[in-house]
């Protein structure tokens, strides 16, 4: 994996498969306080308009990178959660699968995608934010993790972009 270090790789992107729901249980767990196990993502995946896919480094062979769970209810969509394996942050996968639910969504002529974030998370503000997200409200004390409480609850921004 020393290639990583010095070019970005890129990321094939495909709908998950029931074989990958351990690895994605697991990126899931890196990136949230909240686990959900594979019975929870399978059964997520299988709700009414739920799209979830995969980013694989390379290949069609590898085990996932990262994940998003979009809901397309018609005119809106929304991101029901994204995560990267610490391992491939920064690496330009969440950025993938982000365009990639963005063109898929202009196909099915949605018209808008709506998020939610915490306001803390740099690293996601700075992804949806150079997609074009903008602010449209703020649900507050939205976050209440046990990193979070010491400090107070952390806000949570919903953003939204265009897709028209
Ligand atoms: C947030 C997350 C999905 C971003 O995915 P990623 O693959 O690491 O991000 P990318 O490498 O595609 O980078 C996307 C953009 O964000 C910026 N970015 C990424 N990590 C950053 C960081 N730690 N600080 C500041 N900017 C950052 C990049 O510079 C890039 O900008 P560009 O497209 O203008 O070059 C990933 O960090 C993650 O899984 N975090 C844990 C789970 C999480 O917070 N999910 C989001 C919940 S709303």
């Amino acid at each position: 994996m020393i290639w990583k270090f010095w070019r970005k790789p890129t990321f094939f992107i495909e709908p998950a498969s029931e074989g990958d729901l351990q690895a994605l249980a697991d990126i899931h767990a890196a990136g949230f306080s909240e686990t959900w196990d594979e019975d929870a993502i399978a059964g997520l995946a299988a709700s009414r308009g739920m799209i979830c896919l995969v980013a694989r480094p390379d290949s069609a062979r590898e085990e996932p990178a990262a994940f998003v769970l979009v809901r397309n209810s018609g005119e809106e969509a929304e991101i029901i959660t994204i995560a990267v394996a610490p391992q491939w942050r920064g690496c330009g996968a969440g950025r993938a699968l982000m365009d990639h639910v963005v063109r898929h969504l202009q196909a099915e002529r949605a018209q808008k995608l709506f998020l939610e974030v915490n306001e803390q998370n740099r690293a996601a503000l700075a992804l949806y934010k150079a997609l074009g997200f903008r602010q449209v409200g703020t649900r507050k004390g939205y976050y209440k993790s046990n990193a979070s409480k010491a400090a107070g609850a952390s806000n949570a921004l919903v953003m939204e972009l265009s897709l028209a």
